[in-house]
C-alpha cells in the first residue's frame, strides 16, 4: 500500500526537511580540510537536535550514526568515524534524516572540499541536474518509471554509471515506505503516481562503473572500481499542481504559499550553497 498524505502530514514532513536542509547546510560548512566524519556527525547530532528533531537515521536497522558521510569512491552509506579525515579534493555525499512529530524527511547533497577536479565538479552538477530533472517527472497521473527513466537520462547522456542497486522510496510514518523508486526505467511503467504521494528521488551516478560492493562495516557502499560517485536527494510531494520539494519554505499550506518545482540552487540555504561545486 502507498500511502497518500493530507496537508497536516505535509506540514510536519516539511518541518522534518526543512531541519535536513538547515543541518545539512551546517554539515556542509564543517567539510574542511581536517576535519573527521565524526566531527560531520556531531554537527548533524546538534543541528537536528536544537531545532526540535529527531534524528532518523541512528538505529535504522542497527545503523549507528546521525548521518552518512561518504567520500569519493563511497557511494552512499558510509559511517563516521573519528579516523576518517577529510582531505583537499574529497568529494563528500552527506545523507540526513529527520522526525517531526512522526512523520519523516530525508536528504542527500553532494559537497567538495577545497578545490576538486573539473571531472568531480561536473559529476556533482549532473547528478544534481538529474535529481531535478526526476522531480520535474513527479507528476499526478505519472507512473514511477517515468521518474528513474528522467532521471537516467541525464546520466547516460553524460556517460556516468547510474546506480541500479539502491533505489529512492516513499516515505513519511517511516524512513522507507512503499513504493521503491529506482534511478532507471522504463518510463510509462510502475504505479500511478497520485496526490499526497510523498517520495524521496536520490540518484547515485559514478564516474566509471555502476557496481558497487558493501564494506565489511557492513554498510558502506563503494564503487567496484573505486571511481568517485556522488548522490543528490530531496523529499517530494505529488500534488495537482505539480512536484513540491520539502524543506524549503515551499510548502506552507496555511499560508496558500505553495510553490510548485524543484528550488534552484540559489535557494538553498548559504552554507549549502557555499560547500556546492564552485
Ligand atoms: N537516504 C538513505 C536511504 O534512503 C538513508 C539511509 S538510512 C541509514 O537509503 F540509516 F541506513 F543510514
Ligand atoms: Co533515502
Amino acid at each position: 500500500m502507498i500511502s497518500c498524505k493530507g496537508k497536516s502530514e505535509l506540514l510536519k514532513m516539511e518541518r522534518a526537511a526543512v531541519i535536513v536542509q538547515e543541518t545539512l547546510a551546517e554539515c556542509a560548512a564543517a567539510c574542511v580540510v581536517g576535519a573527521t566524519t565524526e566531527d560531520i556527525n556531531q554537527v548533524a547530532a546538534s543541528g537536528i537536535a536544537t531545532r526540535g528533531g529527531k534524528a532518523a537515521f541512528p538505529g535504522y536497522r542497527g545503523y549507528p550514526k546521525h548521518i552518512c558521510v561518504s567520500i569519493n569512491d563511497e557511494v552512499v552509506h558510509g559511517i563516521p568515524s573519528p579516523r576518517k579525515r577529510l582531505r583537499e579534493g574529497d568529494v563528500i555525499g552527506l545523507d540526513l534524516g529527520a522526525i517531526v512529530d512522526g512523520y519523516f524527511a530525508d536528504a542527500a547533497r553532494t559537497v567538495t572540499v577545497g578545490k576538486v577536479s573539473d571531472a568531480a565538479k561536473k559529476l556533482l552538477l549532473t547528478t544534481h541536474a538529474a535529481l531535478l530533472a526526476g522531480i520535474e517527472a513527479v507528476k499526478v497521473g505519472a507512473r514511477i518509471g517515468d521518474i528513474g527513466a528522467a532521471v537516467e537520462a541525464v546520466g547516460r547522456r553524460a556517460g556516468y554509471g547510474v546506480v541500479r542497486e539502491y533505489v529512492g522510496h516513499g516515505v513519511g510514518t517511516a524512513l522507507h515506505e512503499e513504493p521503491q523508486v529506482p534511478n532507471y526505467g522504463p518510463g510509462g511503467k510502475g504505479k500511478l503516481i497520485l496526490e499526497g504521494m510523498t517520495l524521496a528521488i536520490e540518484p547515485m551516478f559514478n564516474l566509471g562503473t555502476a557496481n558497487t560492493k558493501r564494506d565489511s562495516d557492513g554498510w558502506t557502499v563503494r564503487t567496484t572500481d573505486g571511481k568517485l560517485s556522488a548522490h543528490f536527494e530531496h523529499t517530494v510531494v505529488a500534488t495537482k499542481q505539480g512536484p513540491v520539494v520539502l524543506g524549503f519554505g515551499r510548502y506552507v499550506a496555511e499560508t496558500e504559499k505553495i510553490v510548485y518545482g524543484p528550488p534552484s540552487i540559489a535557494e538553498y540555504p548559504v552554507a549549502l550553497r557555499a560547500g556546492a561545486v564552485a
